[in-house]
C-alpha cells in the first residue's frame, strides 16, 4: 500500500549544506573535490557554522561524490539547492555570510550544472 508524499513535514533544519569531500588520486580521469583542495574548505565552513552558534539550525554534512566531480570543490545548500564552488578560505565566508547569515546567493560563487 502506498500513501501520498506529506505536502510538508516539519523541518529539523532551515538549510542543510552537503558538501563533497571524495578523494581521488590526483591524475584520477574523473577528477574529485578532494583533488581540488575541498577538505579546508569544509573544515572551514564546520567551523563557521559552529562558531556562529547556528549548528542547531544549519545542518552541514561531509558527503561523497555528488557526480559533478570535475567541478569541484563543490557543495550544495538546501532547500534551495542552490551549488557552490568554493576556491579559497575567502569564498567560504562569503557563502556562509551571504548565503547562509543574510538570506541572500552568493552569486558569483553559484555553479550551475547540467546532466
Ligand atoms: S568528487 Fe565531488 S562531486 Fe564527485
Amino acid at each position: 500500500m502506498s500513501m501520498k508524499l506529506p505536502e510538508e513535514l516539519p523541518q529539523l533544519f532551515k538549510r542543510h549544506i552537503f558538501a563533497c569531500a571524495t578523494q581521488r588520486p590526483p591524475m584520477h580521469p574523473r577528477g574529485s573535490c578532494g583533488s581540488n583542495s575541498a577538505q579546508p574548505l569544509w573544515e572551514r565552513m564546520g567551523k563557521k557554522i559552529e562558531e556562529s552558534g547556528l549548528s542547531a539550525e544549519v545542518g552541514f554534512t561531509i558527503a561523497g561524490c555528488m557526480g559533478f566531480c570535475s567541478a569541484g570543490p563543490l557543495m550544495v545548500i538546501y532547500p534551495e539547492g542552490v551549488w557552490y564552488r568554493p576556491q579559497n578560505e575567502d569564498d567560504i565566508d562569503r557563502i556562509f555570510e551571504s548565503h547562509v547569515r543574510k538570506d541572500q546567493l552568493a552569486q558569483d560563487l553559484v555553479v550551475v550544472l547540467s546532466r
